[in-house]
């Protein structure tokens, strides 16, 4: 294989078969292709795409490059749900716990913050001693013994994935169809599901802020999923604000415990809710999504949930007395709050501009080696179309010096604008897509 050929072949329009693909993928994660000749195409792929059968090819060389879960001997129903990426979106913190305390087996592979969008893996691991590294034996017996493991790729469970998205991260590779569906559906199949729940996010925050884009995800998804006997379905979400009010790792920990506690932001509960009950119907555990959402709200009401998330934690090494008293999470030195400067309208809370200020206040990564700083963050109570009065709280910077603060500050200033127009946002949850059909659900 001379690779310089094949990324030319891409960069050009052309085609690259099937066990092309699978060699390169193959010889990237066993560390015979270097980075820079990888970026390459990833360049040429995010320009030139790649066809359903690429991209399947690509998607089968990232689970052939590990072992998959075995899990098929549990006499559970089996389901994840995963996000194509989102700001302030901690629906996983809550959804891993909250569903397997219903008994549904849970394996949740995430990822890490990708371009401006956070990760769950981040967001766990601001949770003191909290691992999310797991060996394949070991998630396969947490499995079975509490329901859940929440963990990420590693040498042994795709690591192809697990290179190629730090190398699209540092690359400005994220926002392509092909590699986002890849990237995904990677990791979902080798979870040995019975069924997925995708959240695809829609709007100016998401990695695809088109319609007819996030459509074309899902459904390419949906394809994946079918050739690999995992029945799909998909949920298209607001992503043209932040999700709930926490924006940074640790804020947001805090933010899904509140939730689990019968608290939390609404549109955070709304698209959450949403997301369970696809979970659960797709489990066979719950009939309707009435059904489910009772169900839900009783294994919050009644602590149960809660108690997952505690189990979970203590299996991974975690403290789980943060969920008693979250302020034993870490927390910034520094914070200010922004008041509003007049009275008005909320025209906009700019997503991209506080996913990408959580970066430039430490809270996620400019390289690949970039440490994160769990800490820092913004807390946002307004959203798009609501009425603010002149002094009310707009946000609250959380950061680790002075200096930070006045940035996070200016961020803020420039996400969030004020006007008189009545805006409206998207629907929290637009669109439910199936192998079958297109619902509009607003
Ligand atoms: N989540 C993933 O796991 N991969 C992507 O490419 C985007 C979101």
């Amino acid at each position: 294989m001379i690779v310089p050929r094949l990324i030319e072949r891409k960069r050009d329009g052309g085609r690259l078969e099937p066990r092309e693909i699978r060699e390169l993928v193959l010889a990237y994660a066993a560390d015979r292709i270097p980075d820079y000749q990888m970026a390459a195409l990833l360049m040429a792929i995010y320009f030139e795409g790649l066809d359903r059968e690429e991209m399947n090819a690509l998607m089968e060389a990232m689970l052939e490059s590990g072992d998959r879960l075995d899990l098929a001997r549990l006499p559970l129903p089996r389901i994840d749900k995963h996000s194509t990426g989102g700001v302030g979106d901690k629906t996983s913190l809550i959804l891993a716990p909250l569903i397997a305390s219903l008994g549904v087996a849970v394996p949740m592979m995430s990822g890490r913050g990708l371009g401006h969008t956070g990760g769950t893996l981040d967001k766990l691991e601001s949770i003191p001693g909290f691992r999310t590294h797991l060996s394949l034996a070991e998630t396969e017996k947490q499995v079975a013994r509490i329901g859940c493991a929440m963990l990420s790729q590693t040498d042994e469970i795709v690591p192809a994935d697990r290179k190629l998205y730090a190398l699209r991260d540092a690359t400005a590779t994220v926002e392509v169809i092909p590699l986002i569906a890849a990237s995904i559906m990677s990791k979902k199949i080798s979870e040995s599901l019975t069924g997925l729940v995708l959240d695809v996010k829609r709007g100016s925050g998401s990695f695809l802020p088109k319609l007819d884009d996030e459509l074309k995800l899902a459904q390419a998804m949906i394809d994946l999923g079918a050739r690999h006997e995992c029945p799909v379905v998909a949920l298209l979400t607001a992503m043209d604000r932040p999700l709930g009010e926490a924006c940074g790792n640790a804020l947001e920990v805090a933010e899904a415990i509140d939730v689990l506690k019968g608290g939390g932001p609404p549109d955070l509960i709304e698209v959450t809710m949403a997301l369970g009950a696809e979970m659960l119907i797709l489990a066979t555990v719950a009939a309707s999504r009435e059904g489910a959402r009772e169900m839900m709200d009783d294994a919050i009401a009644s602590g149960r949930a809660m108690i997952k998330f505690e189990e979970i934690i203590l299996a991974q090494g975690g403290d789980a007395g943060v969920t008693g008293d979250p302020s034993q999470l870490p927390r910034a030195k520094h914070s200010r709050e922004l008041q509003a400067k007049r009275a008005g309208v909320v025209q906009r809370v700019d997503p991209r501009e506080i996913g990408y200020g959580v970066i430039a206040l430490g809270g996620g990564r400019r390289n690949m080696e970039d440490t994160v700083d769990p800490s820092v963050g913004f807390v946002i109570p307004v959203k798009p179309g609501g009425r603010v009065e002149k002094g009310q709280t707009l946000g609250v910077v959380y950061a680790r010096s002075e200096k930070d603060i006045e940035l996070g500050i200016s961020i803020l200033e420039k996400a969030i604008t004020i006007g008189e127009s009545a805006v409206s946002g998207l629907p929290l949850v637009s669109h439910r897509v199936t192998a079958r059909e297109v619902e509009d659900l607003a």
